[in-house]
Order: C-alpha cells, then sequence, then structure tokens
C-alpha cells in the first residue's frame, strides 16, 4: 500500500482548532507522562475492539485518535503482512506512540499527524477503519466519518469504542461531584464533541449512515476503569486530569483543598485488591462502509 505523505502542515478544521491545541499543549503532555495509565485504565475494553475490528493477516488499518497508539500496535500485531497506520492530532502523543512501536520491534506501523476530519485519507486504501476512544471529539462528526468511509475500500469496515453516557459512567461521575465543590455543572450532551460525543446511540446510527455507512451496530459493554494500584497511586493520577484541572481552576483555595480532600477519600473508597476500579460502560460501534 502507499504510506500516507503528510502535509507540512497539519491542516486542521476551524472546528477542531481548540481540540488541536489542547491535545498538542497540557492534554497531550499529561497523556505522554500517564501512557501507561490511560492504557490500562480502560483495556478491560481492548478485547471488545479487536473482536469487533476482526482484523485479518494483510489488513491494512487506520487507527483514528490513535493517541500513544497502543491499539495501532494491536492492530499491527494482528495483521503481520498488513500495515497498521495512526492518526492524531497530537504531536507530543505521535512522538511516543513512534519510540513505543519501534521499542515493540513493529515494523508495519505507521504515524501521521492530522485531524481526520479533513486529512486527505487516500481512496479506498484501507481494509479497517478502528479507534479506541478517539473519534468522539469532531467538530462536524458527518464530515468526518464522510472522509473515513472515503478511506475504506468498499465492504470496509468501523470498528470503534465510545464511552456510554455519564450516567453509566461511575469513574467520571464520581470526579465531577467531587471536583463541583457543590457548584451545578451542566450534563455533557450526547451529540457534541468530548468524550460522550458518540454516547447517543440514535445520534451515532443518524451520523454513520449519513457518512455512507451500513450495518451500524452498538453493542454495550459493561466494565470497569482501573484509576491506579491503590488510593494514593490513583489519586496522584485524576489530580493530573485536564478535567480536574479545569473544574480546580474556578474554586478558592479553601474549596479547592475539600474537593481534593474529597477525591481522596473517594479513591480510597473504590480500592480493591485488583487496584482502585470504578464502574463504567462503553460502546462497540461497528458498521461497514456501503
Ligand atoms: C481520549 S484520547 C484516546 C487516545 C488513544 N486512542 C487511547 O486509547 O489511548 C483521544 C485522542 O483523539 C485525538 N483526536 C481528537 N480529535 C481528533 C481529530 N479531529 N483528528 C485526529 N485525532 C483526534 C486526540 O489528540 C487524542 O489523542
Amino acid at each position: 500500500m502507499t504510506v500516507p505523505t503528510p502535509p507540512q502542515t497539519p491542516l486542521v478544521d476551524t472546528l477542531n482548532a481548540e481540540m488541536a491545541s489542547a491535545w498538542n499543549g497540557a492534554d497531550g503532555e499529561d497523556w505522554v507522562a500517564h501512557a501507561d495509565r490511560y492504557d490500562a485504565a480502560s483495556a478491560a475494553f481492548d478485547p471488545a475492539l479487536l473482536d469487533g475490528a476482526r482484523i485479518t493477516a494483510t489488513d491494512r488499518v487506520l487507527d483514528v485518535g490513535c493517541g500513544a497508539g497502543v491499539s495501532t500496535r494491536a492492530a499491527a500485531r494482528a495483521a503481520p503482512a498488513g500495515h497498521a497506520t495512526g492518526i492524531d492530532l497530537s504531536a507530543p502523543l505521535l512522538a511516543e506512540a513512534r519510540r513505543r512501536s519501534a521499542a515493540a520491534g513493529l515494523t508495519n506501523t505507521t504515524f501521521v499527524q492530522g485531524d481526520a476530519q479533513v486529512y486527505p485519507v487516500e481512496s479506498g486504501a484501507y481494509d479497517v477503519v478502528i479507534s479506541r476512544f478517539g473519534a468522539m471529539f469532531f467538530g462536524d462528526p458527518v464530515a468526518a466519518f464522510t472522509n473515513l468511509a472515503r478511506g475504506l475500500r468498499p465492504g470496509g469496515r468501523l470498528a470503534l469504542l465510545s464511552w456510554q453516557e455519564l450516567a453509566r459512567n461511575e469513574w467520571l461521575l464520581v470526579l465531577r461531584r467531587a471536583l463541583a465543590a457543590g457548584r451545578p455543572l451542566p450534563e455533557p450532551p450526547g451529540d457534541a464533541p468530548g468524550p460522550f460525543g458518540l454516547s447517543d446511540p440514535d445520534h451515532v446510527r443518524r451520523v454513520l449512515a449519513a457518512a455512507g455507512f451500513e450495518a451500524v451496530d452498538l453493542a454495550g459493554l459493561p466494565g470497569t476503569v482501573r484509576l491506579g494500584a491503590d488510593a494514593e497511586d490513583a489519586f496522584g493520577f485524576v489530580s493530573g486530569l485536564g478535567l480536574t484541572r479545569g473544574l480546580l481552576g474556578g474554586l478558592d483555595d479553601h474549596a479547592r483543598r475539600a474537593a481534593l480532600a474529597d477525591l481522596r477519600a473517594q479513591m480510597a473508597a473504590h480500592a480493591t485488591p485488583a487496584g482502585v476500579l470504578f464502574g463504567a460502560a462503553a460502546w462497540l460501534v461497528t458498521a461497514h462502509r456501503g
């Protein structure tokens, strides 16, 4: 296959410019620093993604919002005579993905910087498009999935993981409640760019149908998110999350100390011999290009 040549300056749609700046700034740096923890946090959902993608030995796979590339490497291993390409907005995460792929001795991976919504994906170049919690952030999801469908050969498959609604994700509910410190926080809508951007099944079906996908299916995956080995480890991790930084930013010193104490107590309350575990629920979304 032709390995894509990245444009000199990554093209980013104006709707995704803020996201690009966050993932090239503090959010990206935090993910690089804690890549193993992020990988472990949602590892319970990895087998479902691989099952849903049904990658064969010669497949050419595109991994959207690949981050530090854990799913790109899994795809490359599943396609030893094929290729796995990771695309992401974030230069620091892509550098980490390249480093990890080389360290793993993989020779069939490529990582490109770009906005998957507008990146000039080669038409029909891929057998499978996957995403591990990386496709919920598009400012214009129909445009993005239309672009990704174009990159698939006819009949090519899509398999992605996204979070279900906030109410089914105890790990975020608990974090938000502690950090709200009594303030009312707006409910994240199920169709706006962000962690819950593909949480509403009707929205997902509408977007994918409009983008040219068929046989759209959402399978609910109950699971857990593991935030650390023990309470202190988990507290250290969650206190650096972008969400935490954002919510603490609006509090005075007293409220901030109380919110952090609450957060620490929540981590202790969820500590188990297998780590600090919270309830979580994802969708495995599968479809194919018509
Ligand atoms: C929640 S992280 C998931 C990363 C990785 N898939 C994982 O499971 O660790 C979301 C990723 O999507 C990327 N992303 C967000 N919007 C994007 C876009 N329009 N095009 C490409 N990547 C995007 C971010 O840079 C970030 O690395």
